[in-house]
């Protein structure tokens, strides 16, 4: 370890804030929300990724949630890459997670369009051959963890938007009827699973949603085994549908069970205090939804972390969609989860964030400094971390007291700048060698213990 400190002066911002990269101050855990979710008798769930499971990741998973959905692990493609040949690691990690964690399982998906092997998808089969691969694919599986699992995902995403049928594997091959013949399969394998059908943009009243309501309702006429509806709810800050809980006490009243399945609420990133504070709002309206109807089973959140979460890959541009943030700091959207299930938590008015930038670069060196600034909230003492991923190294820091060890570097406040008051901003720099790539680290800001 060495110790860096320097004298005072502030280095010169010569080229501006190329590169960013900021991180909140972690606040205290308040009641676990599996325990509010729990005292109310809902499922607070979220999505995992199996390897994950350890750490602070772990941690949070195990203990703020009640209920697990493999986000990937379980689709065909995942465990079926080649015929007859199956890795059950990444679903089975899972499982076993969930149990050593007193945790419910939703088992997600059985019968999609998407992300299935290519084995399956290019093969061509005849409309009987289709329908075996189906109902043997519903067997292994459900009947792999029967007893285990509570609730599958039977059928994923059967609509199109004007609530017509989707064109798919299933459907061109089978007709409609493959859904029955999924939930029977289903049941058959574990006659104790919950069984759900599950779309998106189907938690308002809408074509899709009415097409999914006449399809449940037939369903249940037929007796076909059918439990409940799942509402994925990936949805858009501002655009939460106003018939959200109408739409599930509809559900709720042809005897179905409702569950939000694959909650999230994107913005356009960066965020800022105005939209999560929206967003926080939004989450509360649809917990609320579902704890004010008696049949919405609960809500599952598709990845509790910004770190996790699908929304950047996919659109763009857009994210921080989760209730915590990439550093597992949980975001104004958590504390209104909290409250919607009866906690009593305040959460933070404000935040302090640290922002690390590179303010001039040559061909073996470069300035960096990180600021630290305060809005709604204050700080009398700070310490940043981070870990540099390409070999940088720290020669001499100024108004603060940094030592870096192997990749590890933290940097405390000096006997003259660990206050930050709310509204105010404390800034330090350093001086650091680099070779081939210098990317930003991701910093984290803690009260120096
Ligand atoms: O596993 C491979 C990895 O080996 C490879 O290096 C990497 C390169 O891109 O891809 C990895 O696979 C990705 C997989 O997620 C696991 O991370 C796929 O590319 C990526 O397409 C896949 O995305 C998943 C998506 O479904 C596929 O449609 C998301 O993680 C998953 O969150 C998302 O979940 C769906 C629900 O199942 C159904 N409802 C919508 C929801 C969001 O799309």
């Amino acid at each position: 370890m060495r110790s860096l400190r320097t004298g005072s002066a502030l280095a010169s911002l010569v080229t501006g804030l190329a590169l960013l990269g900021t991180a909140p101050a972690a606040h205290a855990a308040d009641t676990p929300l599996r325990d509010l979710a729990d005292a109310k008798g809902k499922v607070i769930g979220t999505a995992v990724t199996g390897s994950k499971l350890t750490g602070t990741y772990g941690d949070i998973a195990g203990g703020q949630f009640n209920a697990l959905t493999p986000g990937n692990a379980m689709k065909w493609g995942s465990v079926e890459p080649v015929r007859g040949t199956f890795d059950w690691a990444e679903a089975d990690r899972i499982v076993d997670f969930a149990e050593a964690h007193g945790q419910q399982v939703r088992g997600h998906t059985l019968v999609w369009h998407s992300q299935n092997p290519n084995w399956l998808t290019n093969g061509n089969w005849t409309p009987a051959q289709l329908r075996q691969l189906m109902t043997d694919h519903i067997a292994t599986e459900v009947g792999r963890y029967k007893g285990r699992v509570a609730t599958w995902d039977v059928v994923n995403e059967p609509f199109n938007e004007d609530g017509t049928y989707r064109q798919t594997l299933w459907y061109n091959g089978l007709g409609t009827d493959y859904i029955a013949q999924a939930l029977t399969a289903a049941r058959a394998a574990d006659p104790s699973a919950k069984l759900y059908i599950n779309d998106y943009n189907v938690e308002g009243i809408n074509a899709k949603s009415t097409a999914l309501y006449n399809l449940v309702r037939s369903l249940k006429e037929r007796g076909v085994p059918i439990d409940g509806v799942g509402l994925q709810a990936h949805l858009i800050l501002g655009q939460v549908p106003s018939t959200l809980q109408q739409n599930i006490q509809r559900f709720a009243d042809l005897g179905l069970d409702v569950a939000i399945t694959e909650l999230d609420i994107r913005m356009r990133t960066p965020s800022d205090s105005a939209r999560l504070a929206q967003q926080a709002a939004e989450y509360r309206q649809v917990v609320n939804a579902c704890v004010a109807v008696s049949r919405c089973h609960g809500v599952t959140v598709w990845g509790f972390t910004d770190s996790d979460s699908w929304i950047p890959e996919t659109f763009p541009g857009e994210g921080a969609a989760t209730p915590y943030d990439e550093n597992y700091a949980p975001k104004p959207a958590y504390y209104a989860i909290a409250e919607a299930l009866g906690g009593t938590t305040t959460p933070p008015t404000g935040a302090c964030t640290a922002t690390y930038s590179v303010v001039n670069q040559w061909n073996t060196g470069f300035t960096g400094q990180v600021r630290i600034a305060c809005e709604g909230a204050s700080l009398s003492s700070w310490r940043v971390n981070w870990s540099y991923g390409a070999g940088q190294r720290i020669s001499q820091a100024w108004n603060a007291d940094c030592t870096q060890s192997g990749t590890a570097v933290r940097c405390a406040h000096a006997s003259y700048n660990g206050t930050v008051p709310d509204g105010g901003s404390v800034t330090f720099g350093f001086n650091a060698s680099w070779s081939g790539s210098n990317p930003v680290p991701t910093v984290t800001l803690d009260r120096e213990i």
